[in-house]
């Protein structure tokens, strides 16, 4: 991911600002706040999409379904029908809840489906293979959130992304470059099939036509869940399976439901954050970093200033190494989420940190807790005009998932099955480790670092917010909410900051280019920090409710769109 903008010059007046592109161009960014409701997610017609609905009298979760569909069209490296995710719901009054409708693993699946007779892990066997596909959650979820908040009509919010499959859409700059690295990978991955490959190189303003999608799509909108886990797609997706000794079968589809859960709330300060519970770790990590750093002045240090940077380094270091060994899917595996969150577990964790040096991560273990035994996604914000607010982070996985599309049906399949820990220790494509927590089972989801929040302020909505980015995703999620409460950015220049990134292993601590100064480059490396410097970090879409209205955060790291009315 490459910064489309590296330097904001100016803010004029709060709501605008001038920011210089990666041409050397000044532009100008307008942060004027909307009444009415906000669509941020991140490719521009998927906003527009969504904010059609809002204008229709659709709620957010409405305007949720029609921007995942038309993301599924027109950002296939991560918006999906094939993959699954995770949705934070709060209404107007409130009230709020959580969907999972995250991958599960097919049936057929085994702990060490992925070693081979010596007990090693095989290369890219959960991630470029038939078998490195989860069941797909995403098209349940939708169809559930649906029928649970939903004011419109499914028919009508899937209709925009049969159009967008049908009619075409036009390629931005940055997508066509997408396209044109991937060819070759997307070649291999798929004899026989011709989708996304042009035998000329993809160009701005290409239109892309996806007809095969359109039809799956259309199967959706008018049969809701069944058109997806039963009839012609389910047969397509078992064909697509026995190609490549894949794992999913129809049953498997059929009895796939993604489930309600209770969010986990923690406050900060005056602040209470609405977050996911496991399968996601992110909740339980956003919560515990947050409570690891709250006494301390951050305000008074400054935004991305050496102690400021040390401090969320080392309450990192501490809450990965327990994600490592507590964290799973629930329904399989005994979480101690009230353990993990309470207070005093939290702080004692913080007591080997020294302000001297950097505690190497060989010194920290997952902490004890007492009686207990034992490249792609997508992020949307949505609020509307009552107040609900939804916040969704979905995914394929890696970017463009397990590259291997359903004959016929016109879509990606994810593999996700890599977020679980195929050999305790042995560290997943975003290196992050893992246990028994963890392990494969048949029908269990693998844990997921997704972290979709809502954040109250005296208990009023106050922030919508989330991000892709795998590892990634909880530290750049904690960092841009300390950002607005601690460092007094508006959304935008929270979502612009440059991030860094440290998840105890690897012990080194990734930077994006420009992120700290050199004094506080030369202080942190002194102290035993290795930084590495890194491209972008994640691409958060966010949105604050101020008492003018809804402020748009689009991550300037991708096409990320603000739409609002
Ligand atoms: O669920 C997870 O944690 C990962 N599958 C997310 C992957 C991701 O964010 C990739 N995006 N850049």
């Amino acid at each position: 991911m490459r910064n489309k903008y590296y330097l904001i010059l100016l803010v004029l007046a709060g709501n605008l600002f001038i920011a210089v592109n990666v041409k050397g161009q000044a532009e100008k960014i307008d942060n004027t706040p909307n009444a009415n409701g906000m669509v941020v997610c991140a490719y521009p017609d998927a906003a527009q999409a969504g904010l059609a609905i809002l204008k229709k009298g659709g709620n957010a979760v409405d305007a949720a379904v029609a921007v995942q569909f038309a993301l599924a069209v027109t950002f296939p490296e991560a918006g999906n029908i094939g993959g699954g995710g995770f949705m934070v719901y709060r209404s107007t009054k409130g009230e709020t809840n959580t969907l999972d409708f995250r991958e599960k693993a097919p049936s057929g699946a085994s702990a060490n489906m992925y070693l081979d007779a010596s007990g090693n892990v095989i290369p890219g066997m959960s991630l470029s293979t038939h078998q490195a596909s989860g069941v797909p959650g995403s098209v349940d979820g939708l169809y559930e959130a649906n029928r649970k908040y939903g004011k419109l009509k499914w028919a009508e919010l899937v209709q925009p992304s049969i159009d967008l499959a049908r009619n075409g859409y036009k390629l931005t700059k940055r997508q066509a470059d997408v396209y044109n690295r991937i060819q070759n990978t997307l070649k291999k991955a798929n004899p026989g099939k011709s989708y996304l490959i042009k035998d000329s190189p993809w160009k701005e303003g290409d239109l892309l036509v996806q007809e095969d999608l359109a039809k799956t799509l259309e199967q959706i909108r008018d049969k809701g869940r069944k058109g997806f886990y039963e009839g012609v797609v389910a047969d397509e997706i078992v064909a697509e399976m026995k190609s490549g000794n894949g794992l999913i079968t129809k049953a498997d589809l059929k009895n796939y439901h993604s489930v309600w859960r209770k969010a986990i709330t923690g406050n900060y300060k005056d602040y209470k954050v609405i977050t996911m519970p496991p399968p996601s770790s992110g909740g339980i990590a956003l919560l515990s970093l947050l409570k690891s750093v709250e006494k301390y002045p951050l305000h008074q240090w400054g935004h991305n200033q050496d102690s400021t940077v040390q401090l969320i380094i080392e309450a990192e270091r501490r809450v990965y190494a327990d994600r490592s060994k507590y964290l799973g899917d629930p329904d399989f595996f005994k979480v101690p989420v009230d353990s993990l969150l309470r207070t005093s577990y939290i702080l004692s964790r913080m007591n080997s940190f020294t302000w001297s040096a950097a505690t190497p991560s060989t010194s920290i273990q997952p902490g004890t807790i007492p009686g207990y035994e034992s490249d792609q996604t997508t992020h949307y914000s949505i609020t509307d005009r009552e107040g609900n607010a939804v916040s969704i982070t979905t995914t394929l996985n890696g970017s463009f998932g397990s590259k291997i599309f359903v004959k016929g049906a016109g879509f990606l399949l994810n593999n996700e099955m890599d977020d679980f820990s195929s050999k305790p220790g042995v560290p997943n494509m975003y290196g992050l480790v893992g246990g028994k927590a963890n392990s494969i089972q048949p029908n269990k989801r693998m844990l997921s670092s997704m972290t979709p929040a809502i954040i109250e302020k005296n208990g009023k909505l106050f922030m919508v917010v989330g991000t892709p980015g795998g590892a990634t995703i909880i530290t750049s999620v904690f960092q841009t909410i300390l950002n607005v409460i601690e460092f007094d950015q508006n959304m935008q220049q929270s979502v612009s900051s440059k991030r860094f990134h440290h998840q105890w292993l690897p012990d080194n601590v990734q930077v994006e280019r420009g992120a700290f100064d050199e004094k506080t480059q030369t202080i942190l490396e002194q102290k035993g920090y290795k930084l590495i410097s890194s491209g972008g970090i994640g691409r958060v879409d966010a949105i604050l409710k101020t008492p003018l209205g809804y402020e748009g955060g689009a991550d300037p790291r991708g096409d990320d769109t603000k739409a609002g009315w």
